[in-house]
């Protein structure tokens, strides 16, 4: 953590890989935390003082005293869902209206958006991507397409503004062939009440907002969602998300210029899973792949569905490095595998002409993963306090994908919980 610099902290896989516990680790050590893109797609688990909260929209530094969270221009937002969240929170004794600013150019999800995604899934028929249903693209597409109703827009006209996107959409449904329309009318009502309960945040031009605290030498964590595999140029493309969700994706979802980035913090998983629809090299079938599921309580934060799971893959990651410049990385969920007597890492892939590679290639539908087996440690390490406790087959384990990756692993995870986590030396 520099001063008058941004660290960006994201997700390595294909998202869920621990950011939200990470960040709420980390805040302390920051002045403001920003989140850049995605919205209500994500889910960011925090557990502290015997409370679970998952966070969708609001960054997760909220709950720490003194700090400013921002939801940046790149954030798209729902305002219903953004209610709900934010009404539980406050329950719980967060302040969050003083804690809070949303940048007037972030982009409003309506619930019209909500349906043409359900529209676009129906339509793509098996091909479908399996999104989370939140109208993340319909919202994006808007956005690029010059089409999109912003925060901002709440404060003039906003009537008129909102009927001429539902206009809109309304015959872009017409022409999907979607016709339940039985939920429209109690889901814009709910909307209207969260465009209503928004108002009474700060709505901020959150460029200016951010390099005033850099001005200023304060210290500035962006928090990612989803991970490098969503993202919509670099993930395993048409089965991401529709945004960039690579540490590039900070500069231009909160208007940070690239010299003021530091450090890059990668989270990873000590194994993989994927949510929704499209390849995983290194998916498990098998027995193995329900162990890491039932261990790792692998069900979406958001929607409920079982994460598919299987063994680290250390050829994407090593993508992910390249492509987001990490300069630390951050492994989570290590406690899962405590129980197995062998542990895989796919090191190369074979591809479908027989060649090997670790460069990560335009397709990976069809390719096979090659593994090196680790024996394993059978240590429960959760309550674990620091790093001269690891067993030695752990720390082979660890040593072995820092050198694989050329970047040293800095905070490693071993639960859930704030305090189960080691900052290495
Ligand atoms: P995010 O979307 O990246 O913030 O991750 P999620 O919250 O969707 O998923 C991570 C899940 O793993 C949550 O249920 C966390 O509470 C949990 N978790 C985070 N770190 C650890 C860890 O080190 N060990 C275990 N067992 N669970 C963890
Ligand atoms: P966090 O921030 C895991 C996946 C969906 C689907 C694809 C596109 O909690 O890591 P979308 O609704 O974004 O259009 O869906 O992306 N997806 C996620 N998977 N974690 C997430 O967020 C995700 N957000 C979207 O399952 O495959
Ligand atoms: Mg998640």
């Amino acid at each position: 953590m520099e001063k008058g610099k941004v660290d960006v902290l994201l997700g390595l896989q294909w998202g869920d890989e621990g950011k939200g516990k990470v960040v709420d680790v980390l805040t302390p050590a920051y002045d403001a935390v920003a989140r850049f893109q995605g919205g209500p797609n994500a889910g960011h688990t925090l557990e502290f003082e015997g409370q679970k909260y998952v966070l969708r929209s609001i960054p997760s530094g909220i709950f720490q005293g003194g700090k400013t969270n921002i939801i940046g221009n790149g954030v798209v937002l729902a305002p219903d869902l953004f209610m709900n969240e934010a009404r539980e929170l406050e329950k719980s004794g967060h302040p969050l209206k003083q804690r809070l600013k949303i940048s007037k150019k972030a982009h409003l999800i309506m619930p019209t958006h909500r349906l043409l995604d359900h529209a676009n899934e129906a339509a793509k028929g098996k091909n479908k991507v399996g999104t989370t249903g939140k109208g993340i693209g319909p919202t994006y597409t808007d956005k690029i397409s010059r089409n999109g109703l912003r925060v901002g827009d709440i404060l003039e006209n906003f009537d008129c503004k909102y009927a001429a996107c539902k206009a809109r959409h309304m015959n872009m449904l017409k022409a999907l062939g979607w016709n339940d329309f039985s939920s429209l009318e109690e889901s814009e009502r709910i909307w209207m009440e969260g465009v209503e309960y928004m108002k009474e945040f700060e709505f901020v031009d959150s460029e200016h907002e951010i390099n005033h605290l850099i001005v200023q030498q304060k210290s500035i964590l962006c928090e990612g969602a989803q991970g490098t595999m969503l993202d919509v140029d670099f993930g395993s493309y048409p089965f991401v998300t529709s945004s960039n969700t690579v540490s590039a994706g900070a500069c231009t979802g909160l208007g940070i210029a690239p010299n003021r980035i530091s450090n890059v913090l990668g989270i990873m998983k000590a194994y993989c899973t994927r949510v929704g629809a499209g390849p995983f090299p290194t998916e498990l079938f098998d027995e193995t792949g329900n162990k890491l599921r039932n261990l790792g309580h692998e069900y979406g934060a958001v929607t409920g569905r079982e994460r598919r799971c299987g063994w680290l893959d250390l050829v994407q990651l090593k993508y992910s490095v390249m492509i987001n410049g990490v300069t630390s990385l951050i492994m989570m969920k290590s406690d899962v595998l405590d129980g197995f007597d062998i542990v895989k890492a796919c090191i190369a892939y074979r591809l479908p002409n027989g060649d090997t590679t670790d460069h990560l290639p335009y397709s990976i539908d069809n390719v096979e993963p090659i593994y090196k087996e680790f024996p394993g440690w059978l240590t429960d390490m959760t309550d674990f306090t620091n790093e001269e406790q690891f067993p030695q087959a752990f720390a082979n384990y660890v040593e072995f994908i820092e050198q694989f990756l050329g970047v040293r692993i800095k905070i490693i995870s071993f639960g859930p919980d704030r305090q189960q986590t080691i900052i290495r030396k």
